[in-house]
C-alpha cells in the first residue's frame, strides 16, 4: 500500500534530512520547515498528507497547537455531531478518550489511512494553516481552530512533557527539563509546531479572510460562556440546535458531558492508555486532563517570565486585531 511503501518513506526521510535541526521543548531533534518546528514524525505526517489526503466536503477539521484545548474541542464537536444517535449514557465519550474518537491527520490517519473511514466526519490536526494540504484549503470543508493564552499553553505543555515516559520519546529531550530551559525554548519558538504565535496568527488571518470557512475560538471564551460558544460551534459545523433541543436542555447536556470535571473523572480517562500513531508513542489518558483552568500560569511562572511572554505576544500580534 502506498502509505507503507518504502520508496515513499525514503523520499520523506530525504526531505527531512535536509532541514535545519535543533533541540527544543519535548523533542530533541526539531526540524524547521516552512517557518515552523516539527518532530520528524509530524513532518513526515504533513508531507504524507500533502501527497495523499483528500477531504470529504462534509469533513470538519479541528485544528490547534498542542495544549490549547484540543481534547476539549474534540469532545464538544464529537458530542454535537453525534447527539441524535448517542444520547448519554451511550456516548462513546464515556468509554473512549476524545482522541480515540477523532483521529489526527498527521499521525493516526497517516499511519493507517483506514482510520479515514469516519462514522463522524471529524478530523484533527496540529498542522499550521500555511502548511495544510492544499486539498483542505481548496475544499469546502470547514476548519475550527482553538487557541489559548500563551502563558497557560506553556505551563500546560511543560507539565505534559515532564510527565511523559522518557522511554517513549528520545530521552535526551527530557534531561534537564527545567522550567526555565523549557521556557526559553518556548519563547524562541523551539517547540513542536512552534513558534506558537505564528501558529495562532495563521489561523487568525484565515478566519478574518474566510469567516465561513474558519471558526476561531479561544479557550478562555469557551470556558467563560461555554453554552453560547457550543451553539456557535454547532451552527458553524452545520449541526445547529433546534429550538426544541434548546428547550430540552440539549446544549447544557453536551456541555456537562464534555466538562473537565466529568471527563477527567471517567475511568477511561483516569487509567487508560492511548497509542499515538503505530508504536510511535503511548500516553496515559490522564495526561490530557490536568487542571483545566484559565490562569494557572500564576502558580508556575515568575512575574518576569509572565511579563516576557506577554511582551512577545504583544509584539507578535501587533496590528493583527488579536489579543489575549
Ligand atoms: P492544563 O494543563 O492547563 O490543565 P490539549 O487538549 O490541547 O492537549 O490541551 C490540554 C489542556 O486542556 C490541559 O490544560 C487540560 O487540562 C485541558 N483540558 C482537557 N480537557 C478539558 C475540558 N474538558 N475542559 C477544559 N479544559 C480541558
Amino acid at each position: 500500500e502506498y502509505w507503507s511503501d518504502p520508496k515513499t518513506h525514503e523520499k520523506y526521510k530525504e526531505i527531512i534530512s535536509t532541514t535545519p535541526q535543533r533541540k527544543g521543548i519535548w523533542v530533541a531533534d526539531l526540524h524547521q520547515h516552512e517557518g515552523f518546528w516539527w518532530s520528524a514524525y509530524s513532518l513526515k505526517g504533513v508531507l504524507w498528507a500533502r501527497d495523499h489526503f483528500m477531504p470529504q466536503p462534509n469533513n470538519v477539521i479541528l485544528s490547534s497547537a498542542p495544549k490549547s484545548g484540543t481534547t476539549w474541542l474534540k469532545a464538544l464537536s464529537f458530542a454535537v455531531m453525534t447527539r441524535s444517535h448517542f444520547d448519554e449514557p451511550a456516548s462513546p465519550l464515556l468509554t473512549r478518550l476524545a482522541h480515540d474518537c477523532v483521529p489526527f491527520l498527521e499521525s493516526e490517519v497517516r499511519s493507517n489511512p483506514q482510520n479515514l473511514d469516519l462514522d463522524v466526519p471529524l478530523l484533527a490536526t496540529h498542522i499550521p494553516y500555511t502548511s495544510l494540504p492544499k486539498s483542505i484549503i481548496d475544499s469546502g470543508c470547514k476548519i475550527v481552530y482553538i487557541c489559548r493564552d500563551p502563558k497557560d499553553v506553556f505551563v500546560s505543555l511543560w507539565h505534559f512533557v515532564s510527565k511523559m515516559n522518557p522511554k517513549a520519546m528520545d530521552a535526551s529531550a527530557l534531561e534537564d527539563l527545567h522550567l526555565e530551559d523549557a521556557f526559553e525554548f518556548f519563547c524562541q519558538g523551539y517547540s513542536s509546531f512552534g513558534p506558537y504565535w505564528d501558529h495562532v496568527l495563521g489561523y487568525w488571518r484565515a478566519s478574518l479572510e474566510s469567516p465561513e470557512k474558519v471558526l476561531f475560538l479561544k479557550y478562555e471564551d469557551l470556558k467563560n460562556d461555554t453554552i453560547s460558544w457550543v451553539k456557535k460551534l454547532a451552527q458553524f459545523m452545520g449541526y445547529p440546535f433546534s429550538s426544541e433541543e434548546e428547550q430540552k436542555g440539549m446544549v447544557q447536556k453536551i456541555v456537562n458531558l464534555c466538562s473537565f470535571e466529568n471527563l477527567s473523572s471517567l475511568e477511561v480517562n483516569k487509567s487508560g492508555i492511548t497509542q499515538v500513531g503505530t508504536n510511535f508513542l503511548s500516553l496515559k489518558n490522564s495526561s490530557f486532563f490536568r487542571k483545566g483552568e484559565v490562569g494557572d500560569w500564576k502558580n508556575h511562572l515568575k512575574l518576569e517570565m509572565a511579563m516576557r511572554l506577554d511582551q512577545i505576544t504583544e509584539q507578535k500580534l501587533k496590528g493583527s486585531g488579536l489579543t489575549f
